[in-house]
């Protein structure tokens, strides 16, 4: 399926969970082969719009489009990898199961691609270990080796790298960026600064609504800082703090 269009769209997006507008109208076009981060304090939505976009939730009003198709649709899951915050892995099964668990659900190849994803998280030698028996790290890790095993076109990757160690992180940003070179679309919530600051593009995240949009260097310049700590206060609205 060819697409000119952005990988991924939000229309007027809003999910509100009774009271509480948890993605608040939010409008925006992400073009394809880039890495886009999502900033903003806990509570701010990003998880939710995450769960809009991949089609995990319905929203209250407007509309989310990945790869030019209308989310929710089960049709377009293969082309789209998904990592939640939580552990998305079966506790049960071995690395190895998991891997090639998520890889036949999306009907990707269960051999060389399952080897070459847990080979990326440095799992290899852990194929037979039940999953559940990994440490936190590791078990994050191979939740990445699942949500790209089948080579999506678009990846969502919320917090990827909590718990993982610094080195680890380093080989998981050269392949995030190889990816992107080679046109998949990554979107990542992160409260990593250094981490956000590799992203091409950040969106700012407060309230439901995303209030601050650019590269890392535009939103310094736009909070007035050299520093994206602290432009990142400037956004969450502690501008005395930030100063
Ligand atoms: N299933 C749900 N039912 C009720 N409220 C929810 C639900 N999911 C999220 N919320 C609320 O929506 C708001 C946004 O939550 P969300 O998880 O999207 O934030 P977040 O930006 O991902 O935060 P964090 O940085 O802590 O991960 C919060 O107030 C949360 O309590
Ligand atoms: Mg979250």
């Amino acid at each position: 399926m060819m697409n000119y269009g952005p990988a991924v769209r939000a229309d007027g997006l809003v999910k509100r969970f009774g009271p509480v507008a948890a993605v608040d109208g939010m409008s925006f076009e992400l073009p394809p082969g880039r890495i886009y981060g999502l900033l903003g304090p806990n509570g701010s939505g990003k998880t939710t719009l995450i769960r809009l976009l991949t089609g995990m939730t319905h929203p209250t009003t407007g509309h989310a489009e990945v790869l030019g198709v209308r989310m929710p649709d089960r049709g377009i899951l293969g082309r789209i990898g998904y990592m939640t915050q939580g552990d998305g892995i079966y506790p049960a099964l071995t690395a190895g199961e998991n891997a090639r668990f998520f890889a036949a659900a999306y009907g990707a190849d269960t051999g060389a691609a399952v080897d070459e994803a847990l080979a990326l998280v440095d799992l290899a030698d852990r194929a037979r270990t039940i999953a559940g028996t990994l440490s936190g790290g590791q078990r994050r890790r191979l939740s990445l080796a699942c949500a790209l095993v089948h080579r999506p076109t678009v990846l969502f990757l919320d917090e990827p790298t909590v718990g993982v160690d610094p080195l680890l992180r380093v080989q998981f940003w050269a392949h995030f960026r190889s990816l992107a070179d080679a046109g998949t679309t990554i979107v990542m919530s992160s409260h990593v600064m250094d981490e956000a600051d590799r992203c091409d593009e950040l969106l700012f995240v407060r309230a439901g609504k995303v209030i601050a949009r650019g590269t890392g260097e535009a939103l310094r310049a736009e909070a007035g800082t050299q520093d994206l700590e602290a432009a990142f206060l400037h956004f969450a609205g502690d501008a005395e703090v930030a100063a």
